[in-house]
């Protein structure tokens, strides 16, 4: 018999993540240490770019994660930055889910949610073990859109209390709409800044969740008081500062491409010895914390990620009731 397919809605989606923020988080975790067991295959993504809109792009994120879930899928992820002037999300997204032992698709899920969930839930995971006191110290958040506003969610679900948080980002009304939304969710006054130095200048945690195609933070200084760095934009950060920092990235071979702050300092120095390990080896101290230099984590962003939220998404919307199923999608796969 064929597999019943289900779709799984955008609001089916939220209730499944808000329902079970530990499992979600957990999920994560679980999907980081299975890529570091070689129990994945990530290949690399595939981007669509249109040459005469350079800011815009769709990205193919094939993968399959193994262990307990054995789930094979793609997620199709559009990011549109221009969207943002008409109020709509800069990105959009299906993910597609295939059974491990069959190949058949199981599901289409709603994936924008799953996307900033599974990259804020593992920006959360990284804050936690790259800081030298982690859950305090003040925040400043660099391009202040929705990336960031789920990093702070999770970072808050986490039991993060910062003593203040510095708001910038290159359109003033973005950084005020941001400050509007966290004191209206959880009372917190966050400090909008007309530019970027005084921001991050005295910030131990740093948020980069921009959507910049070339790297203009070039002053080492900027991160002389040696904080933690979340850069999850991944082309914010010139060449010359990674070089100054300990960096650990998701998966060094992906995390090295696209133009990628990282793949920049590679083409510049020819080799890869600033990257001190990946946030598995970070988990498992196969490296020290390095106090005495600012520390970054550059995810590149792993399909297998999108297959661990999106597994539990589904079962969870399936005991729920809120999947729609589709038990004739696959009418015609009897054989003879
Ligand atoms: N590494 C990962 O796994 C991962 C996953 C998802 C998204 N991302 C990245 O996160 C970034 C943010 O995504 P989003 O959905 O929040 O986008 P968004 O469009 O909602 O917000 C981006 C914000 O950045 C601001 N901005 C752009 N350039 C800036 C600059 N130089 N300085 C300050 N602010 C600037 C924009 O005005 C906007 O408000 C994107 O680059 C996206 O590709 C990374």
């Amino acid at each position: 018999m064929a597999p019943t397919f289900y779709v799984v809605p955008g609001t089916a989606v939220k209730h499944a993540i808000e329902n079970n923020r530990q499992r979600v988080f957990d999920s994560v975790e679980t999907a980081y240490r299975l890529h570091g067991a070689g129990s994945t295959i990530n290949p690399d993504s595939y981007f669509l770019r249109y040459p005469d809109r350079p800011n815009s792009r769709i990205i193919a994120l094939p993968a399959h994660i193994g262990g307990e879930i054995q789930k094979s899928g793609i997620k199709w992820i559009s990011s549109f930055p221009d969207n943002n002037a008409s109020n709509l999300a800069r990105a959009s997204a299906a993910l597609i889910l295939n059974d491990g032992a069959t190949g058949y698709p199981v599901a289409c899920i709603e994936a924008a949610l799953i996307s900033s969930t599974r990259t804020a839930a593992s920006a959360a995971l990284a804050a936690e073990h790259i800081s030298p006191a982690p859950f305090g110290g003040s925040l400043a958040v660099v391009g202040t859109g929705v990336i960031a506003r789920t990093t702070i969610e999770w970072l808050i679900f986490r039991g993060w209390n910062f003593d203040s948080i510095n708001l910038f980002d290159l359109d003033p009304s973005g950084s005020g709409q941001f400050a509007k939304w966290l004191k209206e969710e959880y009372d917190i006054t966050a400090v909008t800044h007309r530019g970027l130095d005084e921001a991050i200048s005295s910030s131990s945690l740093i948020l980069f969740t921009t959507t910049a195609l070339a790297p203009y933070v070039d002053d080492p200084n900027l991160f002389e008081h040696n904080p933690s760095v979340l850069h999850l934009s991944l082309r914010d950060i010139s060449p010359k500062v990674i070089l100054g920092c300990q960096n650990t990235v998701d998966d060094v071979d992906h995390c090295l491409k696209a133009g990628t702050s990282l793949h920049l300092a590679e083409m510049e120095t020819g080799n890869r010895d600033f990257v001190a390990g990946t946030l598995v080896d970070v988990l498992e101290n196969r490296f020290p914390l390095d106090r005495g230099r600012p520390r970054v984590f550059s995810p590149f962003g792993l399909g297998v990620l999108d297959l661990a939220v999106g597994d539990l998404v589904l079962k969870t919307a399936i005991e729920s009731g809120d999947a729609v199923a589709f038990p004739d999608f696959f009418s015609n796969s009897t054989r003879w």
